[in-house]
């Protein structure tokens, strides 16, 4: 099966095709990611209708792009998928809108995809994961556990009740006078600095379920940053790779014991072949990533960290759940909506709304 997948629910273009076979890893023809930076950058956070517009001019082009490149017309494809949600609406509703009118001209059939889903379907994209899988998702919008027991099928563990980690580092990074996006920056002064010069606090570890908080640490940040400088005057440069090594250690400690609480719950499902997966922007951090994998090595699990450019947004997350999903349920037709929320385990939903980068989860 050959899909069009297409995702414009928070500030990237993005189209791609991808092949699915069953029981095998997917095949990415082509992924055109168009990133709006640019637009945003004056505004110090994506701006929905400048996001919006974008994406309705970006969009065509973006899907020619992506045939081109696979070296395919719209002819070859045998579906459209499309991100229904959640995020933010207007871009949401681009996407939707381009994938109709796709899907009416062409007569393919057409899937609206959850972008969680296509987060945390993506290890099955790159690996072939084996359901039950466990994944955790962070970016700089969303953070949470799901445990992924199929295509349509995922309980939520647990997720930060208030800011992503993401967006965290992103927050320390504009406090401590470091470039955007935050997370390289942090993860680059880090290297310097020494962790254990101020005292940052590791939240929510006293409550033994999965759910975390990143706001109170990103003030603890805040509040060691204003003490050096009434002492000093100013930060060093010193000073800051000491908080950002800080701040990041503090990020590894509190993800590393909530995914092993995570883990445990997993690990009373009896997976067959356990795994434990991490997707979004947040997991390019090395350090982060080497705490995960020392607790999937506790377990025995399989650690896999799909590469960047699936991790972050891209649509052929997007076309290949919607070919993972196409052999539990049948098409969407032209009434499909956009929603900005969506949560994936209705059984469990997030507690937060739309947050800078769309829609916290
Ligand atoms: O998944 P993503 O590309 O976009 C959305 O959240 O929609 O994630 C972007 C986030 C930003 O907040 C950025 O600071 C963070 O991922 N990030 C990192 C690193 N690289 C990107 N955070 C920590 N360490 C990194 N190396
Ligand atoms: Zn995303």
């Amino acid at each position: 099966m050959i899909v069009l997948g297409l995702e414009s629910s928070c500030d990237d273009t993005a189209a791609a095709i991808v092949r699915h076979t069953p029981g095998e890893n997917g095949v990415v023809l082509s992924s055109v990611v168009v990133g709006q930076t640019d637009l945003h950058a004056a505004f110090g956070g994506v701006v929905p209708e400048i996001a919006a517009r974008a994406h309705a001019e970006k969009l065509d082009l973006c899907v020619e792009e992506a045939l081109k490149k696979a070296a395919l017309t719209l002819g070859d494809v045998d579906a459209i998928a499309v991100t229904a949600g959640p995020g933010l609406i207007g871009g949401v509703l681009s996407g939707v809108m381009c994938a109709k009118g796709l899907s009416a001209a062409t007569g393919k059939p057409l899937y609206g995809v959850n972008h969680l889903a296509g987060h945390a379907l993506t290890p099955r994209l790159t690996d072939h994961v084996a359901y039950p899988f466990l994944m955790l998702l962070v970016s700089g919008g969303h953070c949470q556990f799901l445990l992924v027991h199929g295509p349509d099928r995922f309980q939520r563990l647990g997720g930060t009740i208030d800011d992503a980690p993401g967006e965290a580092f992103d927050k320390v990074a504009r406090l401590i006078s470091l470039p955007q996006p935050g997370g390289p920056a942090i993860e680059q002064a880090a290297l310097t600095g020494d962790a254990k010069r101020f005292a940052l606090p590791r939240p929510l570890l006293d409550r033994p379920d999965c759910d975390m908080s990143f706001s109170g640490l990103k003030t603890a940040v805040l509040r060691a940053r204003d003490k050096v400088i009434a002492e000093k005057g100013g930060l060093t440069v010193q000073d800051q790779a000491d908080l950002a090594a800080g701040f990041q250690a503090a990020v590894v400690d509190v993800l590393a014991e909530k995914t092993r609480r995570a883990m445990k719950a997993y690990m009373d499902h009896d997976p067959a072949e356990p795994a434990l997966c991490v997707a979004g922007g947040v997991a390019a951090n090395l350090a982060i990533r080497a705490g995960l994998e020392t607790v999937s090595d506790e377990y025995g699990a399989l650690f896999v960290a799909p590469p960047l450019a699936l991790c972050t947004d891209n649509a052929a997350m997007i076309a290949f759940a919607a070919a993972e999903q196409s052999s539990l349920r049948g098409p969407d037709d032209l009434t499909l909506s956009a929603r900005p929320r969506w949560p994936l385990d209705t059984n469990q939903p997030s507690m937060l709304g739309s947050g800078k980068k769309g829609a916290k989860a």
